[in-house]
Formats: structure tokens, C-alpha cells, sequence
């Protein structure tokens, strides 16, 4: 088995695609990465609704304030977490925190999926909730928005942005035991 960090760090947040369309096969690869994620209880509260339309990246482009580029990526992944089995199972934490943190996870591995069969991608946090849920017509209550992945293709890689130190971010033992070389 390889080495994952590879393709972790090769992973960019890619906004300029080129027109080529993402074969079934790849895309269901990478929707079956999302469903082998772990999650809490194993409960599988991800959704997915998969976004070719051109009109509906349009009113998805309005849904995410307005990020406009997204309406030229070949698809777009809605990431919905169904909430209803958290909620019986672990109550309030279930729904404010198992619930993102899974779709979390299903998004990452999707991710990093894409990336090992050629694609890339790019995360979008910023959206009006909403909206986003009359885009693809859900009026669950129990359904949420965690997430809209955009996938295809790159036009081009930006170059990595900056990542701080490990010696900044990892402790041994106590908070703020800074790691002796
Ligand atoms: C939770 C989350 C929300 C994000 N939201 C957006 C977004 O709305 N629009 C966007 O263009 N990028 C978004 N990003 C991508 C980040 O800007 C990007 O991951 C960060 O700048 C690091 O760059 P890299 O992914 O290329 O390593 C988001 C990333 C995460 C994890």
C-alpha cells in the first residue's frame, strides 16, 4: 500500500476546470469512498445529490453567496446529512456535532478519491442554507446542509498555500509544550 501523504499533499482546491465531462465511473468511485467513511454509531447519515444541470449550478452559484465560478465545474456533490437516527442516538451532540463531523469525513475521503483517479476538486462551506435545500428540493426537516463539493477536471493547480509549522500545532503532553528538535 501506498504512502497516503502523497496524495494528501497534492490535494488543491481547484476553481478552474476545463470542459470535460466526469465519467460515470469515476464519479460513482469517488461517491463510493464517501459511503466506506466511517461515521458515529456507524449510522451513515450522509446524503448526496449529484448537480449536472446548468441551471441548477446557477441557482447553486446564488446559494453559495454568489461564488459564481461554480457554474462551470461538470458537477457539483450536495452533501446532506439526514439527521433523524443521530438525533435518537445521541441526542443533541448527534445533531450538532456527529452530524457534520461524518459528512466531514465523507467529504475528504471523496476528496482524496478524486485526486487518486485523475480529478480534483474544491470544498464550499460558504452557502444559505435554504436555499441550498430548495435547490435540490428537499423539505425534510431532519435534512441538512453540510456541504457542496465541486468536481472535474482541473484547468489549473494553484501552487499549495502556506500550512503552519508542526512545531506550532503539535504538543507533547500539555498544551503548549512546544516539540524539542
Ligand atoms: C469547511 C471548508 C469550507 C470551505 N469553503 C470554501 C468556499 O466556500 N469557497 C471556496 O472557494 N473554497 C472554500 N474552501 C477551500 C479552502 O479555501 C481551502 O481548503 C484552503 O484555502 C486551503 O487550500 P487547499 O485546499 O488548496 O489546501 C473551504 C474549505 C473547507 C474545509
Amino acid at each position: 500500500m501506498n504512502d497516503a501523504l502523497d496524495l494528501i499533499m497534492s490535494r488543491r482546491s481547484v476553481r478552474e476546470y476545463k470542459d470535460s465531462e466526469v465519467e460515470n465511473e469515476k464519479l460513482f468511485k469517488i461517491l463510493e469512498a464517501a459511503r466506506w467513511s466511517p461515521s458515529s454509531g456507524n449510522v451513515q447519515n450522509w446524503r448526496f445529490v449529484v448537480i449536472n444541470e446548468p441551471n441548477l449550478k446557477m441557482q447553486l452559484a446564488e446559494a453559495c453567496l454568489g461564488q459564481y465560478w461554480i457554474t462551470t465545474v461538470p458537477v457539483i456533490i450536495v452533501v446532506l446529512s439526514d439527521d433523524s437516527k443521530l438525533r435518537t442516538l445521541f441526542g443533541e451532540r448527534g445533531e450538532s456535532t456527529y452530524s457534520i463531523e461524518n459528512c466531514s469525513i465523507a467529504v475528504q475521503n471523496m476528496m482524496l478519491e478524486a485526486k487518486s483517479i485523475g480529478l480534483d476538486t474544491c470544498w464550499l462551506g460558504a452557502f444559505d442554507e435554504d436555499k441550498v435545500l430548495r435547490v435540490v428540493k428537499s423539505e425534510d426537516p431532519n435534512v441538512h446542509v453540510r456541504g457542496v463539493v465541486a468536481l472535474g477536471y482541473a484547468a489549473q493547480i494553484p501552487p499549495p498555500p502556506n500550512r503552519i509549522a508542526l512545531k506550532e500545532i503539535v504538543f507533547f503532553n500539555e498544551y503548549g509544550n512546544k516539540m524539542v528538535k
